[in-house]
């Protein structure tokens, strides 16, 4: 029997760890796929409630990690994922996505001699004050084997020189998950039980550091968003990271003079995706609801500088808006009062990457 250990640590983990799990069950007992959890992300919105709505197993292992600074949070993955992988010994180790988890059990399972998969593999942003773009960078430098989203990744792959034969397409596992859950997230109630109803909204989520962490280019965000709400309600499920920073920097008075701003809890995958289908259009700078929305022909606009998917925008419903006061405006002015931008579904993105995956792993074992 071969043993593959999958790692999820932050929320957009799970979905893409998900389709994998599932896919691997079709080799069992010849395959055992382990799931280990670093606890990067904890809080029951943030972590739980995906394993129950993605139907995943309980993680084999949990390694309690939970926040701090970047180097302490990834030294402590390292540390204890260590001890994992000495008592396991797994053939293969697979990483997803761009979180710190991500690069620090990379690095011990390569250093370990496991072969190590990446998911999601060749994404750039080229912007490197992205902490992500770090972990994108390192990880995709020391694995073996690379699985891809979309051509842009491949190109990244080549022009680094990875050879050709490990570099993979297979598509989105995180759009895997979507189609699991689509069926669910289309019975559900939610947005009446708001006093909403379908397209009358906009959906926003935000939490990255360049655009949360600065008190000015927060309260630039919430008071866009307020001024939105003359058009439009808006929900706002909020990430802890940005909740605390709205507290921090005192920006509650601008959400609580706005009705229409509806700042809610983070929410779990199915409602989260009732939300997004739902949605008039999405704001976000979130990285997987930029796939998400292209997934479900929901128009969005990512405020950022750059995007590591760039598939999002060429061939999808994304369009990328630079995080100042003007663009942001005349971005939302435009979604409102003009023609949406219509899109396509990305090669590959047919709910059964995670099938490939599992294939190509088989094959190789
Ligand atoms: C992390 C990832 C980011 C990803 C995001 C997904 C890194 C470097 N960043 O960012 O790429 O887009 O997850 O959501 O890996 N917190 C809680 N409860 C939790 C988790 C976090 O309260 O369950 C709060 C803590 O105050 C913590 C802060 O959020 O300090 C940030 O958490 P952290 O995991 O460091 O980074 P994220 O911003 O969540
Ligand atoms: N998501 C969710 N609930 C929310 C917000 C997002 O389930 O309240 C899902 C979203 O559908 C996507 C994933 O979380 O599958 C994206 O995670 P996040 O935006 O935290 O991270 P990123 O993709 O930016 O790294």
């Amino acid at each position: 029997m071969k043993k593959i250990l999958s790692v999820v640590g932050a929320r957009p983990n799970f979905m893409k760890v998900a389709p994998i799990h599932r896919a691997f069950q079709r080799y069992s007992p010849e395959i055992e796929h382990s799931i280990v959890h670093t606890g990067q992300h904890y809080d029951t919105k943030m972590s739980d409630t995906f394993f129950q709505d993605l139907d995943m197993p309980e993680p084999a292992v949990f390694l309690g990690i939970g926040s701090g600074s970047h180097a302490v949070q990834t030294a402590k993955v390292m540390v204890e994922f260590e001890k994992v992988c000495e008592s396991m010994r797994p053939d293969i180790v697979i990483v997803v996505g761009d979180v710190n988890s991500t690069v620090g059990c990379s690095l011990v399972s390569v250093k370990m001699g496991i072969p190590t998969a990446h998911v999601e593999a060749g994404l750039r942003s080229f912007d490197r004050a992205m902490p992500e773009e770090i972990n994108r960078l390192a990880t995709d430098a020391i694995c073996d084997y690379w699985f891809v989203t979309e051509q842009s990744g491949i190109d990244e792959l080549r022009k680094q020189g990875a050879p050709e034969n490990n570099i993979f397409f297979v598509g989105n596992t995180m759009i895997d998950s979507l189609h699991y859950a689509l069926p669910k997230a289309k019975k559900l109630q939610f947005i009446n039980e708001l006093g909403l109803t379908e397209k009358n909204y906009a959906l926003i989520t935000m939490h990255r550091p360049s655009n949360v962490d600065e008190p000015e280019q927060l309260r630039t965000l919430l008071v866009m968003l307020a001024e939105l709400t003359q058009q439009r309600d808006i929900i706002f499920p909020v990430h802890p990271r940005t909740r605390k920073n709205i507290e921090i920097f005192g920006l509650s008075d601008i959400i609580d003079s706005h009705p229409r701003m509806h700042l809610i809890d983070p929410q779990g995958y199915i409602t989260f995706l009732h939300l997004m289908m739902n949605a008039d259009f999405v704001m976000t700078d979130s990285g997987g609801v930029q796939e998400e929305t292209t997934a479900l022909g929901v128009p969005c606009l990512t405020i950022r500088t750059t995007t590591e998917r760039p598939i999002t925008t060429t061939l999808g419903t994304n369009i990328l808006v630079q995080p100042n006061p003007d663009n942001i405006r005349q971005a939302l002015y435009t979604m409102v009062s003009q023609p949406r931008k219509s899109g396509q579904i990305p090669p590959l993105w047919d709910g059964k990457a995670a099938e490939r995956i599992a294939e190509i792993i088989h094959n190789l074992l």
